[in-house]
């Protein structure tokens, strides 16, 4: 079964040679009594002539094929006649006039077409049913490939920057902090639980009070989430923490690994150092700590403008410590009643009470609240937003945070519906990396009114605002950082606290954790600490969101061999399964199942 060449290397250089193939059929056509048969394998395709003028039995064994079957090959390099050469393969000029045909598994009718083109038109739960076949897409392949490629470039990174990688447990503890866990029960410890790892977050960060000084792990991570387009319940990390590392420090590693990688996989040397901005700018321009910076239509405020209007719904917002927000969809003033309807909708699921609009259309304001405006505050929109002809605009009166959120997302929708037009570009290749930076290190959670950590409860504070712990803990800002490529977040991390007292004192009299949760929890780490921790910090990128933006798919399942639905299922091996009553008994659990 040795093949002596695989099927993108023949050309007329072998012109005369007797070669071996090995691959699927890829696809078969019948010219007149001649079978001409593509073979593929992972490399290419090879055109493989049956002439029953040349050989009968074997054309009638030919006959028989079906596509995707795997088959072995022998035969001739032959030149294909004039007129018939393919220029778009590299293997074009030439065939294989077969001598010998071994059938190894004749194949059944695949359930959907395995080119590019056929197999994007099918449900995605059909190819994750058959992925082994949705796999042998050439644009599939390609993504395995090029996460591989990132990968090893990642590796290679780090370990010539003297990181090593060292694995740490996906048996974990539960610390409930973070996203949802899944919960592993324990057959020797009845009625005790592991958590599946969310991130090594607390192993990474005990690594460098071991003193390994610099780690990596391309980790494998587990989050009970809703899940998306760029999230899944398993999903892998770039995880880097290093010590005596300050945040300069860390900028500038990983501008380096991304800079490595995107020459390595792309061949694109990728500008450094890469732009930072404060979250709060990120928010007040483009309503989201992940602005996508590769067009404008940014935020502006127009609260002050506002404060005295006559329009009550402004007014009042004002009044009420509420902030009134705008941004120029420009160009989008002939957006239809059913498109306006959406994003109105799109709105109020934010919490929006409305989504307030001017169309300039005919050298005319076209709005149901402009009636309300008084020429001042007209000519500020117009100054400030640059109105022209064919633009919208669109309000959000709101708490500061809402607002940002609604035309955060506006901003988004009008921009997709402007692409739809043709009116505007965005290109996947337009690689507008930032830093965002000064996130505040904590976040007041309204329903339970108390501080939840933004990022983390490790995140050092920035020291100058450390003092505000005590007083005013949500002007602190955490030394947090992420990095944001065209509107996904790409990773983030933080320089570390490292003092115990600090870390104890976060726990406790910020987050107000109980003292003994605190002890039963993080007790080993506070411990730990105690032992000469060094200064550290470190980050996680999204491996799987990476590589999905290498590839230029909006979807990390196209970039996963085997990934599971938006419904967490695994539609080719099925599970989630029922147990055995056996099996849940030996590790003590008993299921209720909702009414
Ligand atoms: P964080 O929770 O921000 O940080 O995660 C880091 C990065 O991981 C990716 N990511 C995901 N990708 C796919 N599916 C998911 N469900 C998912 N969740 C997160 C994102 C994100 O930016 N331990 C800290 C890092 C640190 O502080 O060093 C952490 O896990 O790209
Ligand atoms: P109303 O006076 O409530 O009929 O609102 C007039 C216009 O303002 C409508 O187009 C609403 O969609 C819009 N609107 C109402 N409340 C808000 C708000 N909080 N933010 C933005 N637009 C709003």
């Amino acid at each position: 079964m040795k093949r002596t060449h695989h099927c993108a290397q023949l050309t007329k250089a072998d012109l005369g040679a007797t070669v071996s193939l090995l691959g699927w059929v890829d696809s078969l056509r019948d010219h007149g009594g001649i079978l001409f048969v593509d073979l593929r394998d992972r490399k290419g395709i090879t055109q493989v002539k049956f002439d029953p003028q040349a050989n009968q039995e074997l054309a009638a064994q030919a006959a028989h094929l079906k596509p995707e079957s795997v088959i072995g090959v022998i035969g001739k390099v032959v030149p294909r006649p004039e007129g018939t050469v393919n220029s778009g393969l590299p293997t074009g000029e030439v065939e294989i006039d077969a001598t010998s045909l071994t059938i190894h598994n004749l194949s059944d009718t695949p359930p959907f077409p395995l080119d590019d083109a056929g197999g994007d038109k099918v449900n995605e739960d059909l190819r994750l049913t058959y992925r082994y076949l949705d796999l042998r897409r050439p644009k599939m392949r390609k993504n395995l490939q090029v996460r591989h490629r990132a990968t090893k470039s990642i590796r290679d990174y780090f370990d010539a920057q003297e990181f090593i990688e060292v694995e740490t447990p996906a048996l974990f503890k539960s610390t409930p902090e973070g996203a949802r866990e899944y919960l592993v029960p324990s057959r020797i410890h009845p009625g005790q639980f592991y958590a599946l790892s969310q991130s090594p977050q607390q192993f990474k960060q005990i690594l460098m009070v071991a003193g390994v000084e610099k780690y990596f792990q391309i980790a494998r991570c587990f989050r009970d989430e809703d899940l998306r387009s760029d999230r899944q319940m398993e999903f892998t990390q770039v995880d880097v923490e290093a010590s005596f590392i300050d945040r300069e420090g860390i900028y500038a590693l990983f501008e380096g690994m991304l800079q490595k990688v995107w020459k390595d996989v792309l061949g694109v040397d990728l500008p450094v150092p890469f732009p930072r901005m404060a979250f709060v700018d990120a928010m007040n321009r483009y309503g989201v700590d992940k602005p996508d910076v590769r067009f404008g239509f940014e935020l502006a405020d127009f609260s002050e403008t506002f404060r005295s209007s006559g329009f009550k719904v402004f007014q009042a917002t004002v009044a009420g410590g509420g902030v009134i927000k705008a941004l120029n969809a420009k160009g989008l003033a002939d957006l239809t009643q059913g498109e306006l309807k959406n994003l109105e909708d799109i709105a109020k699921s934010l919490g929006a009470k409305g989504l307030a609009f001017i169309k300039s259309e005919g050298g005319e304001w076209k709005s149901p609240i402009v009636k309300f405006f008084s020429e001042a505050e007209k000519a500020a929109l117009t100054a400030q937003l640059g109105i022209a002809d064919g633009d919208v605009v669109f309000f959000a009166a709101a708490p500061w945070e809402k607002a940002c959120a609604i035309l955060g997302r506006i901003r988004l929708e009008a921009a997709a519906l402007l692409q739809k037009r043709g009116k505007l570009s965005l290109r996947a290749d337009d690689w507008k990396f930032l830093w965002v930076i000064e996130f505040p290190l904590m976040t007041h959670d309204e329903a339970e009114n108390r501080y939840v950590a933004t990022h983390h409860p490790f995140t050092a504070p920035v020291p100058e605002d450390a003092a505000l712990l005590d007083t005013d803990p949500k002007k602190v800002r955490g030394q947090h950082y992420d990095v944001v490529l065209n509107g996904m977040e790409l990773g983030g991390g933080s320089i570390r606290i490292h003092q115990p007292a600090l870390q104890k004192k976060v726990f406790e009299d910020v987050l107000k954790i109980p003292a003994d949760v605190v002890e039963s929890r993080f007790g080993y780490m506070l411990k730990a600490f105690t032992y000469g921790a060094p200064p550290h910090g470190g980050i996680a990128f999204g491996l799987d969101r990476m590589v999905a933006l290498l590839c230029g798919t909006t979807s990390i399942r196209d970039v996963i061999a085997f990934p599971k639905t938006q419904k967490g299922q695994d539609l080719m091996a099925q599970s989630p399964t029922p147990v055995t009553a056996r099996q849940l008994k030996e590790l003590h659990i008993q299921t209720v199942m909702p009414e």
